[in-house]
């Protein structure tokens, strides 16, 4: 195989990688896009089996290693996939991460301590170039970050140890700051002194310190940020893999990974904007750390308006429009199904029936667009929050099924924690009928004026069996 075509099958690769993110960017085009991805990663692959064979004259016994490593871990990652339950995806995609930081940390190693086998040794030594040894170190210290962090992150999001550091409060003491900041310099010394030495104990003290930094810059998070801090580690993970890329010369590697890098960066960047956060605020920590706290009874106890799913039945029967505000505690109900036939009932009887989506409804982009689309709901009636935001002043009647957040008029309240993030404006609706269990609080831990207002039915319960009593009582 000559370089030219292992350069033109990266190069196809790399425009199925990009094809992939488009159609990853609508629900319609997702199965495309997820296709073009296989199709990448596989020519990526092959190509690569083929380099190394060539590479190695023919002799290519360690490709076995490489071959079982797939077997493995594309089986392994097949297997977590497919049991993944769509609230649990984002600690999914934190371990994902956490393997991409070490795999980074270790191929970086292995080109250390045998940079011939690599073939990026200055000819007839053992001496690396001094460009390949900033792209070594930066790419091991970017790794390790992503390692330890991802893994705090993993830990955070999960909420099922009782580890102190996986707990979903911010973790922080004094001089933290100062600390992070003695830690990075210490990192810029240590990476000059691998520039300079090529010493493996200079190398080992760059990947101290970034497991270190990892987990300090990650422990004063709080849970609800943890989202989009997920995505900014993924964000590292493509750096890295890009730096490590350069280091050996590959294109397809240097080309994925800046795709990782730039598409996580600018996914933290929409989350943040959803939230009217800035990034160094996520950064900074501590916004939702406690999401319990006013379910706990620290809110004032207040009279709302409650009725049965039959009595909401009875509303949404005679509206002419109903807007579906659909969130976080739908998904962990499951209850996209009923959900869908509620909407198909409705339909029957003559009611206009649309989907509103807030950008940040549940734990992870686009949550609520998979919801939906599991259930076959039709792409037609669901709009994003800009395109409805206009509609729920003539709307008949909001139906909130398990959100919170991302519809509490708070955020237009001056000096409260979500000031400024838009919200669905369900409060504009001229009846509201809210689903959820309890008068608990949402991620960001706030009380919601929505629940009560007087135009407001709160109607209590598991959402999968309200809705589907909702459908029974419509029949
Ligand atoms: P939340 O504000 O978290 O509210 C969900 C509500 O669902 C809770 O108040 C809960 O109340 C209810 N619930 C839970 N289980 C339920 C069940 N089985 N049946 C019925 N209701 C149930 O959700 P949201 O409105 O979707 O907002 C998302 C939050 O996550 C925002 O704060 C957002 O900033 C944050 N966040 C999201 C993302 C992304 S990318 N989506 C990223 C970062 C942060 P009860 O306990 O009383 O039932």
């Amino acid at each position: 195989m000559s370089l030219n075509l292992v350069t033109l099958l990266y190069l196809l690769a790399s425009v199925c990688f990009i094809q992939a993110l488009k159609g990853l960017s609508h629900p319609t085009t997702s199965i495309r896009g997820n296709l073009f991805g296989m199709v990448g990663m596989t020519i990526a692959g092959l190509t690569t089996a083929a380099l190394i064979v060539k590479l190695a004259d023919g002799n290519a016994f360690g490709l076995s290693y490489v071959l079982a490593g797939l077997v493995i871990g594309g089986g392994l990652g097949a297997y977590m996939a497919n049991k993944v339950e769509m609230t649990k995806m984002p600690e999914l995609v934190a371990f994902m991460h956490s393997m991409i930081g070490l795999a980074a940390v270790f191929i970086a190693a292995t080109a250390v301590l045998e940079p011939a086998a690599f073939g990026i040794t200055v000819a007839g030594s053992s001496t690396i170039p001094g460009g390949n040894r900033v792209e070594l170190a930066l790419g091991a210290f970017i790794g390790a970050v992503t390692f330890s962090g991802s893994v705090i992150a993993f830990g955070k999001l999960s909420g099922k140890y009782k580890f102190r550091l996986f707990q979903g409060a911010p973790v922080s003491f004094t001089g933290q700051h100062k600390l992070n900041l003695a830690l990075g310099l210490a990192a810029v010394v240590s990476c000059y002194g691998f520039w300079e030495t090529q010493s493996w104990a200079a190398f080992n003290t760059i990947l101290v310190i970034g497991f270190a930094l990892g987990v300090l810059l990650i422990i004063p998070i709080g849970g609800a940020d943890m989202p989009v801090v997920v995505s900014m580690l993924n964000s590292y993970s493509g750096w890295a893999a890009a730096g490590i890329g350069f280091s050996l010369n590959n294109s397809m590697l240097i080309i994925a990974g800046s795709l990782v890098g730039s598409s996580g960066a600018i996914l933290s960047y929409i989350m943040c904007k959803a939230m009217n956060r800035s990034f160094f605020n996520v950064i900074g920590g501590g916004f939702g750390g406690d999401t319990t706290s006013a379910a706990a009874g620290g809110a004032v106890q207040r009279n709302v308006k409650s009725g049965s799913a039959d009595d909401a039945a009875f509303v949404l029967s005679n509206a002419e429009t109903v807007i579906i505000v659909p969130g976080y505690g739908l998904a962990v109900a499951r209850a996209q199904h009923a959900v869908k036939e509620l909407a198909q009932k409705l339909t029957d009887h003559g009611v206009t029936v649309k989907y509103a989506i807030h950008p940040v409804a549940g734990r992870m982009p686009g949550h609520m667009n998979v919801l939906l689309a599991e259930a076959e709901v039709p792409y037609d009636q669901v709009f994003e929050m800009e395109d409805i935001n206009a509609e729920f002043g003539q709307a008949d009647v909001a139906i909130i099924l398990g959100a919170n957040d991302v519809v509490n008029p708070a955020a237009h309240v001056k000096g409260s924690p979500i000031y400024g993030m838009p919200i669905l404006e369900a409060f504009k609706a001229k009846t509201v009928i809210v689903n959820k269990r309890s008068m608990a609080a949402g991620y960001a831990g706030l009380d919601n004026e929505l629940f009560y207002m007087d135009k407001t039915m709160m109607v209590f319960g598991d959402a999968k069996k309200v809705v589907e009593d909702m459908v029974k009582a419509v029949e």
